[in-house]
């Protein structure tokens, strides 16, 4: 018998897990033609673009290494800023190595500005960013990504390492959610 993930409520897909097989291994194409036979270190920001960057790195032939870094916001009713915590733990190393963010959506821009800050004072040979998924029209710091995968309107979406309180990562594709 086959059981398939529970989904969301009020919920559609916005891309299907073969959409975005073919979307990763575009970016990884457009990886691959920036770097070339250069060794790269791949730096997940966790936990929601975990299963993208497993999947991006197996279609990269150049030399990889990995790490993690551990972002998290807090968008308290307190704050309109939303207080970020970011942890880059790996710094050793990033020092003099090409660094690749890798992050699953790039929303308001306050985490990957926060981290470019602090990967960049860590003195790597060069620093781009691959972001799965893009909400432009959110922006509010100055930050865009180098490899983008999918450019999306002002949706909440769920599924393929996204969640919605911390459910839905295991979802094979992406959905948006209806408010
Ligand atoms: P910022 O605003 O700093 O946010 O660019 C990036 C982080 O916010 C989370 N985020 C989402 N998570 N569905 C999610 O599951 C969404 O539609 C969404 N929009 C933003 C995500 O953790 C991302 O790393
Ligand atoms: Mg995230």
């Amino acid at each position: 018998m086959e059981i398939s993930p529970t989904r969301p409520d009020k919920s559609q897909v916005l891309y299907t897990g073969k959409e975005i097989a073919v979307t990763v291994e575009r970016m990884a194409g457009e990886i691959s033609t920036v770097y070339g036979n250069e060794e790269i270190t791949v730096v997940a920001v966790l936990h929601g673009a975990l299963i993208f960057c497993a999947d991006l790195m197996r279609e990269l032939d150049m030399k990889v290494q990995l790490e993690t870094v551990t972002a998290s916001s807090y968008h308290g009713a307190s704050t309109t800023s939303g207080e970020l915590s970011v942890r880059v733990q790996c710094a050793d190393q990033l020092v003099d190595r090409h660094v690749l963010l890798v992050e699953d959506i790039l929303d308001t821009g306050r985490t990957l500005s926060r981290l470019s800050a602090e990967v960049m004072a860590i003195k790597p040979k060069s620093l781009r960013i691959a972001a799965l998924l893009d909400k432009p029209e959110r922006r509010v710091t100055d930050i865009t990504a180098d490899f983008v995968g999918f450019s999306i309107p002002d949706l909440f979406v769920v599924g393929y390492g996204l969640d919605l309180d911390g459910r839905y990562r295991n979802l094979p594709e992406i959905r948006a959610i209806h408010s």
